[in-house]
């Protein structure tokens, strides 16, 4: 990326905004957008540039909205099209901007384009999705009969049998969220249209959902096209497979992406972004996905930091190891480094609370390990995205019961674990640590009732740690993770060799400190952090540390020598 021309977003930070759980105006338990207009001052206040809205689309909200049923409206349980117009008009008055949630690898089962697709074989849209008969020799319906032995991200087969058709369709998530065929030019027409729609009134972006997987392998053994989709290698333990290389990032990935840049994108005055979340993405990939010359999107949402701690699956837990972290986020800063350009992020509406999975949540180190993290990331090169809560180290839900689960992510594991006979209640301790639920509790405004984040009963329920962890509480106070996260935010703004310089990891064997370089010019900062609870004299790990200037630190510094648990230090190197 030449330094004389940074795109805009190589100094901004996106606050991603799950309109469910963010603030509710009128009482029914459930956020939405007057109670977005009427928390924008906390987004100013803390200073980002960029609001991420998950989606508000009309939906049977299958998946809290990732399913959606009319691209080109609001669902009334958010809101109406007249305050999208005035989020949009509120941001931009206050010098923000809006990306919109594009979900275009599916639709919901109650889209109108779905809803004519299967109505016949033989409709005009029934090629908008992937239909396929039973496999050879089954009859439809049979165990075994899927055209295909793929497993699905929430549980089960892909193929949902119509019994209407006798037709099975492809659906990676949900059966309610049907996979578009994007090998249709009309499909791809239509989306762009809608594309077109949103930018035309003011919205300044997309969030891509899952858009490495629109692209479908349609290849046979021997390399040529058979029009057939294909088995994936035995997943053990169960009857299915991981269609994953037929889907992830297929053969017309990047002819598709260049495409919606070309017919949407391109010659569009104003300052855009786009942001494709990429499961499985590659580093190589990134930078084909990523580089400006090729025209496809700004930057990806890779995922390799956030499946470090995973085992055979999310559910199957494993301590994180730092060495692998920083192995990870090492090549994907040096890989980007030249050429595309990096998405940072610990949280988002997917993952457990950053501060009880990778930091230290009981109450001695709960704001040092959430300051320390956002430290962390916060310098890397690339984009950094808050995801709400983050800023205020909400942690998990101390979930004791199925019940107090929403998620149909989770909903489905646990009745497919069950059944295939695991022990419930080790299923329940995966979910507690796991589930997608700890993202999604309300965020904690205040220390009233339900939070302030609404008069009525909360869609999921507010966590209990609000009385202490609350946005009411940290506002004015000048060591609360709120006023760190305003300070590195500023920070990215104010300091050139933040937004650019070059990075080099430091220690990368070290066990518990984190420490890397940022150099721009003559400029050149030193990061330490350290993510455990034991202390380090620092002149032993880094001589050069203790007598740089002190940029920023996590905590109040008494002793310049020793680096104490969870401490995190940009330094100014002379
Ligand atoms: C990724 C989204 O972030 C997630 O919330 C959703 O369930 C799936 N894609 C399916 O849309």
């Amino acid at each position: 990326m030449p330094p004389e021309t940074p795109p805009w977003w190589t100094r901004a930070v996106v606050y991603q905004v799950y309109p469910r759980s963010f603030a509710d105006s009128d009482g029914d338990g459930i956020g939405d957008l007057g109670g977005i207009l009427q928390r924008l001052d906390h987004l100013a206040d803390l200073g980002v540039d960029v609001l991420w809205l998950s989606p508000v689309y009309p939906s049977p909200q299958a998946d809290n909205g990732y399913d959606i049923s009319d691209y080109q409206g609001i669902d009334p349980l958010f809101g109406t099209l007249e305050q999208l117009d005035e989020l949009i008009a509120a941001l931009h008055a206050r010098g923000m901007k809006l990306l919109m949630d594009l979900v275009v690898n599916h639709t919901s089962d109650a889209h109108p384009w779905f809803e004519e697709s299967r109505a016949s074989r033989t409709s005009a849209k029934r090629d908008w999705y992937w239909w396929r008969p039973p496999r050879p020799g089954f009859a439809a319906g049979e165990p075994g009969a899927e055209p295909t032995n793929w497993q699905s991200f929430f549980s089960g087969p892909v193929w949902e049998l119509d019994e209407a058709s006798g037709e099975y369709y492809l659906h990676l998530f949900d059966r309610r969220q049907p996979d578009l065929n994007w090998e249709n030019p009309q499909v791809r027409q239509a989306v762009y249209e809608m594309m077109r729609w949103w930018l035309d009134r003011g919205v300044d972006g997309f969030r891509m959902d899952v858009i490495n997987m629109i692209s479908k392998d349609l290849q046979g053994m021997d390399g040529a096209e058979d029009g057939h989709l294909h088995d994936g290698p035995p997943i053990p333990g169960t009857s299915l497979g991981d269609g994953s290389a037929s889907y992830l990032c297929g053969p017309r990935i990047h002819e598709f992406l260049a495409e919606m840049h070309r017919e949407v994108f391109a010659g569009r005055d104003g300052a855009l972004l786009t942001v494709g979340e990429m499961p499985g993405v590659t580093v190589e990939q990134a930078r084909l996905f990523t580089d400006p010359d090729r025209a496809e999107v700004d930057m990806v949402f890779q995922f390799e930091h956030v499946g470090l701690d995973h085992g055979t699956s999310k559910w199957d837990l494993r301590p994180l190891r730092m060495r692998d972290l920083k192995a990870s986020f090492g090549r994907w800063q040096t890989g980007l480094a030249d050429v595309g350009w990096n998405s940072l992020y610990w949280d988002n509406h997917d993952q457990p609370r950053a501060v009880s999975r990778f930091g230290d949540d009981s109450p001695e180190f709960r704001r040092d390990s959430a300051t320390c993290l956002a430290t962390l990331l916060h310098l890397h090169r690339g984009t950094p995205y808050v995801y709400q809560g983050e800023e205020l180290g909400m942690a998990n839900f101390p979930f004791t019961s199925l019940e107090q689960f929403r998620d149909v992510e989770s909903l489905n594991h646990h009745v497919q674990a069950v059944s295939a006979g695991s022990d419930p209640g080790e299923v329940l301790t995966a979910l507690r640590a796991m589930s997608r639920d700890n993202a999604r509790t309300p965020v904690q405004w205040d220390a009233s009732p339900n939070a302030g984040f609404t008069t009525g009963t909360p869609w999921l329920a507010v966590n209990p740690d609000h009385l202490e962890w609350n946005a009411a509480a940290q506002r004015d106070d000048d060591r609360s993770v709120l006023a760190h996260y305003r300070r590195l935010i500023a920070l990215r703004h104010s300091d050139d060799v933040v937004a650019l310089g070059d990075f080099t990891m430091l220690l990368p064997e070290h066990d518990d400190v984190y420490a890397f370089t940022r150099a721009l010019g003559d400029d050149e900062l030193l990061v330490v952090c350290n993510l455990s609870p034991t202390a380090y004299r620092l002149a032993e790990l880094l001589p050069e540390a203790p007598a740089a200037e002190l940029v920023l630190g996590n905590l109040d510094d008494d002793d310049p020598a020793e680096l104490r648990p969870w401490e995190a230090r940009v330094l100014r190197l002379p």
